[in-house]
């Protein structure tokens, strides 16, 4: 047994083109692979004493049912829905019927950006927001969500 039986879970869901991370618009989204990033996710949420599992898809159902498959079976969300989050109701919807803390997550700053991209369909309902630290934000995420995750277990 690996011991991993008893860890909170932390879902990590990847929007479009997330999968061509460092071969698109580095100004914007850094060097780091989506593969390099999801490696250290998983290392920071084990640091964490929690699992992470990772998951990009370019579509929006396939999205949508990642989240349905989180109801009741990850102790917090993490996603970025890139370009979905300036347009998904659908995933907008998903989300709200999730009952655990959900943190959305943008390597760049959304709002120093193109006015399309400052309007998001998932800020008004997610537990918090991090934006423009690159891959680090993904980290920092984990951590928040190890928290918070936490202070719900000493409640
Ligand atoms: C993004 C920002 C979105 O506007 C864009 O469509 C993305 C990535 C980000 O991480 O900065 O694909 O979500």
């Amino acid at each position: 047994m690996s011991g991993n039986e008893e860890k909170p879970r932390i879902l990590i869901i990847h929007g479009p083109n997330l999968n061509m991370l460092g071969q698109r618009e580095a100004t914007w989204y850094g060097c780091a692979t989506l593969e390099e990033i999801d490696a250290e996710i998983k290392q920071t949420a084990e640091g964490c004493g929690m699992v992470a599992e990772t998951f990009q898809s370019n579509y929006e159902g396939a999205l949508v049912e990642k989240i349905h498959e989180a109801i009741k079976a990850y102790d917090a969300v993490i996603i970025n829905p890139a370009a979905y989050t300036h347009t998904s109701v659908a995933i907008r919807d998903a989300l709200l019927m999730l009952d655990v803390p959900i943190i959305e997550v943008h390597l760049s700053n959304i709002y120093r950006r193109e006015p399309f991209r400052h309007k998001s369909l998932i800020a008004d309902i997610v537990t918090a927001r991090i934006a423009g630290f690159g891959k680090d934000g993904y980290m920092m995420a984990v951590e928040a969500a190890a928290d918070m995750v936490k202070k719900k277990c000493q409640d």
